[in-house]
C-alpha cells in the first residue's frame, strides 16, 4: 500500500507530483505529503490528513512550495493512525534528509531504540521515520553512500525515495519487495510506485528490481546494487497506456466506468487468442515454457487473494471439469505459511490484477523455491508477479483504478477459460468441446452488454433494499464463488451493510438461522446443472419469510413465484455464467454505496494494491 512519487528536472516538481499522487491514490488515501528542494538551496514540505485534493488545497491556500526536485507520498496507515505527524515525507533530526516509503520495516523497533540511545528524536509513530534517522547517522555529505549504508541495517519491504538539502541535486531511490519505477523524460526523470502514474509524462520506464538503488540527477541516472554497490545496466521498457484509460470518461465513478468496460475488456482478453476452426486457444505467454513440461503437470495450485481468489475458484471448476486436471485454490496469506506439498509436476498459477499483492508474491516465491512451475495471470504489465513467474498470460484489462476489482474479474475468468481450453486440448478435451467453449466465449461481450442494459432496474432494486443491513448471497458450483464476490463487493463499497457469501448447500448448516423478513438473500440461480438445488434453497428461505432477489436465466418466469425481484441474464455455457451473473452484483454494490453517499472508488480503510502482509 501507499504510493510514492518523485521528480527531478527542468519543470516545477509539484505539478507532476500532484498528478502522480492522484493516479496513485488508489494505493492509499488517508493522508499525503510532499517535499520540494528549490534551486536556492531551500527546502519546503507540506503534509495533510485526508485525500490528495486536501493536500492540493493546502498547497494552494496555505503552503506554496516550489522547486525542481521533489518527492511525494500518499499513505495507507500501517504504523500509527492517519495524522499529520505520521504523514510522509519523514525527516531526520535536522530536517535535512526527507524520505517517502512504501512497505514495512520489520526491525524498526530495535533500530529506533538504538537511534534514540544515540540521541535521535522521533516525531512520528511510523516505521519509516527510522530510515531518515538511520541515513542521517551515516551521512557525511554523500547521500548515495549514506542510503547504501543505511539499507544494510534494514529488514522488511521498501520502496523509498530520498532527498537531502546537503546533497541537493539528486533523488536516491531503492527497492526491496515493494514496486518502484523510474520514468525517463527529456531532461527530467520521474519516480512512481507504478507506471500508470507516468502516463502523459513519458512512456519510457525502468523497473527497479529488488536490491537495486537508483541515483537520479537532472540529466543522468545510474542503478547500483544495494548488496555490493556495483553498477547495473538496465534497459528501458515502453509502456502503452493512454490517458483516457486513467480518466473517468463521463462516468461519476471509476467503479461504474470499469463495470461498463467489461465487454471491451473481455474482447481485449480474447483478442488473437482463439483459433476457432480448431477449437484451440493460443496463449503466447505460455509458449516460452517447454510444452512437454506443461503436459506432464499433474496438479495445479491456484494462489490469489480477494476477488482474484474467487476467479481462481471458478478456474478450479473449469479446469477440473474440462481439462481433467486436479486443481486446488489457496489464499495467498494462508499458503505462504503452510508446508505445501509440491513437486516438479505441480504448477502454481498465481492470479493478480496488480501483480503486487504481498501475500501472493510470497506464496509464489515459496512455491518456486520448492520446484513448482510458476504461471501467472496478471493485469499489470511489468509488475513483480509478471516478472517473477516462469510464464504467464496478461489480462489486457487496462488500468483498474477503482479499489473494488470488477473488470479485472471479468478478464480473469475469461483468461481462465482460455487456459482451460489450452491445457484441456493438449489432454483429453475434444475438438467439439474446444469449439463450443471458444465459440461461446466470443459471444460473451454481446451478452454482457445485454446485462449492463438492465442497469436502471438494478439501481432501482438497490434503492429498494437500501434500508436492510444484512444480506446473504447464495450460489452453487460455478456461481458459488460469485456469491462470495457479490458479498465482498457489497461489504467493500457499501460498508454500512454486512454480507456473507455461501455455497447454497451450506445454508442449512447454519446461516438459515438468521433468515427472517429483515434478511434479504441474493440467489444466483441461472438455469444450469444445479438450478433445482437452488430452487429448494429458495423454498427454504421463502418458508421463513426471507426476501429473495434472484439472478436467473431469461425465460424463467417460474422463479417469480418465489423471488421478490428478478434480474435476468441471457443463456450461455454454464462455465461462463459467472461473467454474466457478476455484473448485476457489481452494479448492485456500486449503486448501494452511491445511495449511501460513499466515495465508491476509494472505500474507507482499503487500498488497491495490498503490498503489506
Ligand atoms: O491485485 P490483486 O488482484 O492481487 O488484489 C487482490 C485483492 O486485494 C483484491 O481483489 C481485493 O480483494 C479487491 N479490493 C476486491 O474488490
Amino acid at each position: 500500500m501507499c504510493g510514492i512519487a518523485g521528480y527531478i528536472g527542468k519543470n516545477q516538481a509539484n505539478e507532476f507530483l500532484l498528478s502522480a499522487l492522484k493516479k496513485l491514490e488508489y494505493r492509499g488515501y488517508d493522508s499525503a505529503g510532499m517535499t520540494i528542494l528549490d534551486s536556492d538551496g531551500s527546502l519546503g514540505y507540506v503534509r495533510s490528513v485526508g485525500k490528495i485534493c486536501d493536500l492540493e488545497k493546502k498547497m494552494r491556500n496555505e503552503k506554496k512550495i516550489t522547486g525542481f526536485v521533489g518527492i511525494a507520498h500518499t499513505r495507507w496507515a500501517t504504523h500509527g493512525c492517519p495524522s499529520e505527524k505520521n504523514t510522509h515525507p519523514h525527516h531526520d533530526c535536522k530536517k535535512d534528509i526527507f524520505i517517502v516509503h512504501n512497505g514495512i520495516i520489520e526491525n524498526y523497533k530495535s533500530l529506533k531504540k538504538s537511534l534514540e540511545k544515540s540521541g535521535h528524536k522521533f516525531e512520528s509513530e511510523t516505521d519509516t521515520e527510522i530510515i531518515a534517522h538511520l541515513i542521517e547517522s551515516h551521512f557525511d555529505g554523500n547521500l548515495q553512500q549514506a542510503v547504501f549504508n543505511c539499507l544494510r541495517h534494514i529488514e522488511g519491504a521498501y520502496a523509498i525515495a530520498v532527498v537531502s538539502k546537503s546533497d541537493p541535486d539528486k533523488i536516491i531511490v531503492a527497492k526491496k519487495g515493494s514496486p518502484l519505477v523510474i520514468g525517463v523524460g527529456d531532461g527530467e526523470y520521474f519516480v512512481a510506485s507504478d507506471a500508470s502514474a507516468l502516463v502523459g509524462y513519458t512512456d519510457r520506464v525502468i523497473y527497479l528490481d529488488d536490491d537495486e538503488m537508483g541515483i537520479i540527477e537532472k540529466d543522468k541516472y545510474k542503478i547500483v546494487s544495494t548488496t555490493n554497490n556495483n553498477q547495473i545496466h538496465k534497459e528501458h521498457c515502453k509502456i502503452d497506456s493512454n490517458v483516457c484509460e486513467i480518466q473517468k470518461c463521463g462516468h461519476e465513478f471509476f467503479l461504474l466506468k470499469e463495470i461498463f468496460e467489461g465487454p471491451e475488456v473481455v474482447e481485449n482478453s480474447i483478442r488473437g487468442r482463439i483459433i476457432s476452426e480448431k477449437g484451440l486457444t493460443k496463449l503466447g505467454g505460455l509458449e516460452v515454457i517447454d510444452q512437454d513440461k506443461l503436459r506432464n503437470i499433474n496438479r495445479i495450485i491456484i494462489i490469489a487473494c480477494g476477488t482474484a481468489n474467487y476467479a481462481g475458484m471458478i478456474g478450479e471448476y473449469m479446469l477440473e471439469e474440462y481439462a481433467g486436471i486436479p486443481v486446488e485454490v489457496e489464499i495467498g496469506s494462508e499458503f505462504r505459511y503452510r508446508k505445501p506439498i509440491i513437486d516438479e509436476k505441480t504448477a502454481v498459477l498465481v492470479v493478480s490484477q496488480s501483480g503486487e499483492t504481498a501475500d501472493t508474491i510470497a506464496s509464489l516465491q515459496e512455491a518456486k523455491r520448492k520446484g513448482a512451475l510458476s504461471l501467472g495471470i496478471v493485469n499489470t504489465v511489468g509488475s513483480t508477479i509478471a516478472r517473477e513467474t516462469d510464464a504467464g498470460v496478461y489480462n489486457h484489462a487496462g488500468p483498474e483504478i477503482s479499489v473494488a476489482s470488477t473488470k479485472a474479474l471479468m478478464s480473469q475468468i475469461t483468461v481462465l477459460a482460455l487456459l482451460t481450453v489450452y491445457i484441456g486440448r493438449s489432454r483429453e478435451m475434444s475438438l467439439v468441446t474446444g469449439k463450443r467453449i471458444t465459440d461461446e466465449l466470443k459471444k460473451i461481450p454481446k451478452l454482457m452488454n445485454q446485462v449492463l442494459d438492465t442497469n436502471e432496474d438494478i439501481k432501482r432494486i438497490a434503492q429498494k433494499y437500501s434500508k436492510y443491513r444484512n444480506f446473504l448471497y447464495l450460489g452453487r458450483k460455478y456461481n458459488y464463488p460469485i456469491a462470495c464476490e457479490g458479498a465482498l463487493k457489497l461489504k467493500e463499497v457499501a460498508y454500512k451493510i454486512h454480507a456473507e457469501g455461501y455455497a447454497g448447500g451450506e445454508m442449512k448448516h447454519g446461516p438459515i438461522a438468521m433468515i427472517d423478513e429483515n434478511f434479504p438473500c441474493f440467489f444466483i440461480a441461472p438455469s444450469d446443472s444445479v438450478y433445482e438445488k437452488m430452487w429448494s434453497n429458495m423454498e427454504e428461505v421463502k418458508a421463513r419469510n426471507g426476501k429473495i432477489i434472484a439472478i436467473a436465466t431469461e425465460g424463467n418466469e417460474d422463479i417469480k413465484d418465489l423471488a421478490d425481484d428478478v434480474i435476468y441474464i441471457p443463456k450461455t455455457l454454464e462455465m461462463l455464467t459467472p461473467i454474466l451473473t457478476a455484473i448485476p452484483l457489481h452494479l448492485f454494490a456500486a449503486y448501494m454505496g452511491i445511495e449511501f453517499g460513499f466515495d465508491v472508488d476509494k472505500p474507507r480503510n482499503l487500498a488497491k494494491s495490498v503490498t503489506v502482509e
